[in-house]
């Protein structure tokens, strides 16, 4: 059996799997999808949409479609570390819902904080029965920083005091898989920024199963309904990159996908936020933009259902789906001034060589050239 019909076979075999287990919805997700006005065919397009998303061939759409309608078999536990919020919010604060948001809405949520009526002794309780009853079934999705200091007592919750630290490392012991949805969760974030007084860290750091990251602040919803449609479809983790990011996902740089790539390699960059260049479209790098060192797919798949992305509004990415960005990728509106005054080999401590290469080997002569030839305009280069 080759390559491809191994795949195949695998999902089939996963898809018979889930339809055995019993459904958590009295309603099927077409009767739901066509109460909120999409028909058969949005929902073909969105599979198909999914399945060239995670770059399968198109013979895996129906899989998708039959994983998609079988998603309330799969309980999911979602924690709230130190954080904002804002990643729960990219996904249910959509002014009015696409079909990655109510696919969500869809899978049997046995715990989310925000989402939950329930409050106090009994949301702890809720917890305490999901993490029993779905033994090594559920899917844990943990948003925030995990602060380890002082034993964890930095992040404490629920009637019991317990600690953040406590509450995910128990609840990582029996899930099938753990996604890690945003930076800080991720890597720590805003938390882990310097000096880091409560020990903030990715969940990978404090648990010792593997760990899916879903890096952004926040990350796209197509990002996270994509890892958790993987992981229905094949029930084992996608590939991932050296940060543990899908590599489908977090595979290519903003920059060599940016619409504003042309200006980047003509040497045309936006001078000041409101000139003529950011009337035309210009690159931002002299803005900021941290696209350069920034892996996500942020260009093709856009936020707010997929109408606009930062660069796309006027502002340069900020690397917000990077290892400590807000440590590395600072002053965000200004370029990295070691990259302009010492030729953009400086940062290898900073953000990785890896990182460094692939800026080196993808930025243009003329562009380098255009840079260093307008350093004396610089008034931070
Ligand atoms: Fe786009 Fe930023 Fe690269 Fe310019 S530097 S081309 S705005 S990603
Ligand atoms: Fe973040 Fe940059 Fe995308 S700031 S949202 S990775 S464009």
């Amino acid at each position: 059996m080759n390559g491809f019909d191994a795949l195949y076979e695998k999902a089939k075999d996963r898809v018979q799997a889930l339809s055995e287990l019993p459904s958590s919805k009295e309603e099927s997700i077409e009767e739901m999808l066509e109460d909120k006005g999409f028909e058969r065919r949005d929902f073909m397009k969105w599979a198909a949409g999914i399945t060239a998303m995670l770059a399968l061939p198109a013979q895996f759409t129906p899989l998708f479609a039959e994983a998609a309608k079988l998603a309330d078999r799969v309980p999911l536990v979602w924690l709230h570390m130190a954080e904002c919020t804002g990643c729960s919010e990219s996904l249910i604060r959509s002014d009015s819902p696409t079909i990655d948001s109510l696919i969500f809405d869809y899978v049997s949520i046995e715990y989310h904080e925000t989402l939950m009526a329930a409050a106090g002794w009994q949301a702890e309780e809720n917890l305490d029965n999901a993490l029993e009853k779905y033994k090594g079934r559920y899917i844990l999705l943990v948003e925030g920083g995990v602060p380890t200091a002082n034993n964890g007592q930095y992040l404490t919750l629920g009637a019991h005091g317990k600690t953040g630290l406590s509450i995910v490392t128990a609840a990582a012991k029996d899930a099938a898989a753990i996604f890690s949805i945003g930076t800080c969760s991720s890597f720590g974030g805003i938390q882990a920024a310097a000096p880091n007084p409560t020990g903030a860290k990715g969940v990978d750091k404090v648990v010792s199963q593997p760990v899916i990251n879903v890096p952004g602040c926040p990350p796209s919803e197509t990002n996270i309904v994509g890892t958790l449609m993987h992981f229905l479809l094949f029930g084992t983790l996608p590939a991932l990159d050296r940060y543990s990011r899908p590599k489908w996902a977090y595979g290519h740089r903003i920059h060599d996908l940016c619409e504003r790539r042309g200006h980047f390699d003509a040497g045309e960059f936006v001078e000041s936020f409101g000139d003529d260049g950011a009337k035309d479209g210009w690159c931002l790098y002299k803005q900021g933009c941290k696209g350069p060192y920034t892996f996500n797919n942020c260009s093709t798949e856009r936020f707010n259902q997929g109408t606009s992305w930062p660069v796309q509004a006027g502002h340069g990415c900020m690397g917000c789906s990077e290892p400590d960005f807000w440590d590395t990728m600072g002053p965000l509106e200004k370029p990295i001034k070691s990259h302009l005054v010492m030729g953009l080999n400086s940062t290898v401590d900073k953000v990785g060589t890896v990182l460094l290469t692939a800026t080196v080997v993808g930025i243009g002569a003329h562009a380098v050239a255009s840079m260093f030839m307008n350093k004396k305009d610089e008034k931070e280069g």
